[in-house]
């Protein structure tokens, strides 16, 4: 392979007001098939993202449940993590916009736009709540639409003739927070100077950072001219104070951009403290040989091509290497509703139906230009019951149960093309290097976005696996002693197809892959995998189901749950818990070896924050354990306990030494709990 690419990529950080939604899910799940695909490579891929927390509607959603922004943020952060989670999607780092190393950033941008002479003040005229004494932003006032007369429209738009103005045009308006009419007050503002960026931006546009549609898109905007972009807005606002400016704000989509930044140097934090150093520099500064991507939906796409250039490129960072928009979703070939229960959120659908399905949906629709795409339920049950349980699992269920009761789950050796003695029968030879050979144009697909042409591959080469399998029978071969060498062959060409098909969609179904590769008894399988089999004599595990049918049933609750109207997000206070992990074998559990440990002694490392050195004994030897606990104890309180520890986890080298091993401990996020056996353990009993 080539030399190893440094990348790093970005999901747009979705609202911490309201819960992941499928429509969220599009982006989420579009970019971490990409991530995982970049990471099989061989490629050090990084996925940073966060809660975009500030602004108005999350400030009054905290009044409306009675509680601090700052506590309605955290509730939401928590599942907002628990639902990617659910979806497989690996970010190395998710934040929150208001962190202080977000902070940081949007000051320091700040200040060197407005040093350099981008930043404009100028006083605008605003409606202004007399009642809640606020400023309102324009979806906070309601009147009738200027042009057809219609009751009760936003102020930025009519949703019954389509007319856009500005609320100041509307009859009669309203604030939508207290039912008073709104006054016209007058308030300084601060602006940002984009037409500044204009030859800048059009050259970043030329180099092909964007896709067509949103090059013309771009086009239009420019000849309608970048006008200021207003970045303060007035308190009470839930928000950055703006630093020279006591009582204004930085907008929200000032900071939330910065907010990628943010996340990655939290980032960098955190491998600082493991000992695996990352550089903010490398990603960030001018000139940096390093690539950046931006996934983002096609209605955030002025943010993210104009002003987020702009602002990096005014304040001495690197741009972005390409900003890669995606089409909206609609379900059942509507807009997603909650009256009709298609409004669905990632929570319930993960409790009806399993989330990878979704994953596999969705890239089996996604391209690489911004187009819609839809859901319907039908046919998602249809597709995924066809492609993954109907073409892919039954490779495998037909034909592991031959290897693994006649010869003793050993695989036959499979040859390629013209190494094959046995080339008398072609259909042996070409159907493994037909699925050889596709790795190349697959790989160029995923790197291309276009998922859904890679799926029509992948799945093209099963059928003609199944294909394979029907023509050779292994049932009936099985049925003739003679026959047990052909059998033998034709059960490992099939299996060692389908580990090749695994290797294809193991950026779209990971959890998939995991237990394939367990049933397989590989190692994690990598795209270099493509270019070999397993060999003679290798030895296969137990088929264990891979995939289970979608039932209507599912989907009638899913809808039915998704009607109720279900309590708004983050308002009760209960307990935190992740969600419990796929299921695992009594065997698997076993190569797990927990040991009771004495802590004999216990001390801060220099340069670490988060963590301490503990020595272990386990009675027939000491280990060194780096544990992440600093927050919670004090060496001096550790030293004599007993706890449990994984004995034998591989040792990592980290930057302080070597660590040998790993203590238990259990944590929400705020508490760091270590755990203790009962009065009468000693050091190096097994914990089962
Ligand atoms: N907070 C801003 C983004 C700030 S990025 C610096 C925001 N948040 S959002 O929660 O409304 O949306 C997050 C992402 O999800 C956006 O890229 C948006 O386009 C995408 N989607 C939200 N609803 C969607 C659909 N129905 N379909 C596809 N994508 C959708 O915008
Ligand atoms: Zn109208």
């Amino acid at each position: 392979m080539t030399q190893p690419r440094r990348i790093l990529v970005t999901s747009a950080l979705p609202y911490a007001n309201g819960p992941i939604h499928l429509g969220h899910l599009v982006e989420y799940i579009q970019t971490d098939i990409w991530v995982r695909f970049q990471r099989m490579r061989g490629h050090e891929c990084l996925y940073v993202c966060a809660d975009d927390a500030h602004g108005t509607p999350i400030m009054l959603k905290a009044r409306e449940h009675g509680i601090a922004p700052e506590v309605q943020i955290q509730r939401v952060w928590t599942e907002h993590t628990a639902d990617f989670a659910r979806f497989g999607i690996g970010f190395d780092h998710y934040h929150t916009t208001h962190s202080p190393e977000n902070r940081h950033f949007a000051e320091l941008i700040y200040t060197r736009l407005r040093d350099a002479g981008h930043i404009v003040r100028r006083s605008i005229r605003q409606a202004f709540d007399p009642v809640q004494q606020m400023f309102l932003p324009d979806r906070f006032i309601k009147g009738g639409c200027p042009r057809c007369g219609a009751a009760d429209q936003y102020g930025d738009s009519c949703e019954v003739c389509g007319a856009t103005y500005a609320p100041s045009d509307l009859r009669n308006p309203v604030s939508v927070l207290s039912g008073a009419a709104p006054e016209a007050r007058d308030s300084e503002h601060y602006f940002f100077r984009l037409a500044d960026f204009e030859p800048m931006l059009r050259e970043w546009i030329a180099a092909g950072a964007l896709q067509g549609a949103v090059r013309h898109k771009l086009d239009e905007w420019f000849e309608a001219g970048l006008a200021d972009w207003d970045i303060s807005r007035d308190a009470p606002y839930f928000g950055f104070e703006i630093p020279d400016a006591p009582g204004k704000f930085f907008y929200v989509w000032l900071d939330a951009p910065i907010g990628y930044m943010a996340s990655f140097q939290a980032l960098c934090e955190r491998r600082e403290n493991i000992g695996a150093p990352l550089a903010f520099d490398d990603f960030w500064a001018p000139g940096a040989d390093t690539e950046l991507y931006h996934f983002i939906g096609k209605d955030i796409a002025y943010f993210h091509t104009l002003f987020w250039p702009a602002m990096l490129h005014g304040a001495g960072f690197r741009l972005p290497t390409a900003v890669f928009a995606h089409g909206f979703l609609t379900v059942n070939g509507q807009k997603m509703s909650k009256s009709r229960g298609t409004f669905i959120r990632a929570e319930t659908f993960a409790r009806h139906v399993a989330p990878e399905y979704l994953r596999y949906y969705f890239a089996a629709k996604l391209g690489p230009e911004v187009e819609d795409i839809d859901l319907n339920l039908e046919d998602f049950a249809a597709r995924v019951n066809a492609d993954l349980v109907g073409k892919l699992a039954n490779i495998a269920s037909r034909c592991a149960g031959f290897i693994g009761k006649r010869f003793e789950g050993r695989l036959n050796k499979v040859l390629i093309g013209d190494e094959d003695p046995r080339r008398s029968d072609d259909h042996i030879d070409s159907l493994t290097s037909d699925l050889m050979r596709a790795a190349d144009d697959i790989a160029t697909c995923y790197e291309g976005r276009d998922y859904a042409r890679a799926v029509r591959r992948i799945m093209a080469l099963a059928d003609e696996v199944n294909a394979f399998i029907d023509q050779k029978k292994p049932w009936d071969l099985a049925k003739d002693p003679a026959q047990a060498g052909h059998l033998h062959l034709v059960a490992s060409v099939a299996l060692n197809a389908f580990r090749l098909l695994i290797v294809y969609l193991k950026p779209v179904l990971p959890v998939m892959a995991e237990a394939a590769e367990r049933f397989l008894g590989v190692a994690p399988l990598t795209w270099n995998d493509a270019a070999r089999l397993l060999p003679e004599g290798h030895v296969i595990g137990a088929y264990q189901h891979l995939a289970r049918r979608v039932e209507p049933e599912a989907l009638s609750k899913l809808i039915a749950d998704s009607k109720e109207a279900a309590p708004s997000i983050a308002a009760p206070e209960q307990p935190v818990t992740a969600p419990i992990a796929p299921t695992i074998g009594i065997d698997e559990f076993a190569k797990i070896d927990l040991r009771i440990a004495r802590i004999v002694a216990a001390e801060q490392v220099a340069g670490a924050d988060k963590l301490l050195r503990l020595q272990l004994d386990l009675g027939s030897e000491q280990r060194q354990v780096f544990a992440g606990i600093k927050s919670a104890y004090r060496p001096e309180e550790l030293t004599g306990r007993l706890t449990v520890m994984v004995a034998n986890l591989a040792p990592r080298q980290m930057k302080f030494g070597l660590s040998e091993g790993m203590v238990l401990a259990a944590g929400d996020g705020k508490g760091i709990f270590l755990l203790a056996p009962d009065a009468g353990a000693q050091p190096g009993m097994r914990v089962k």
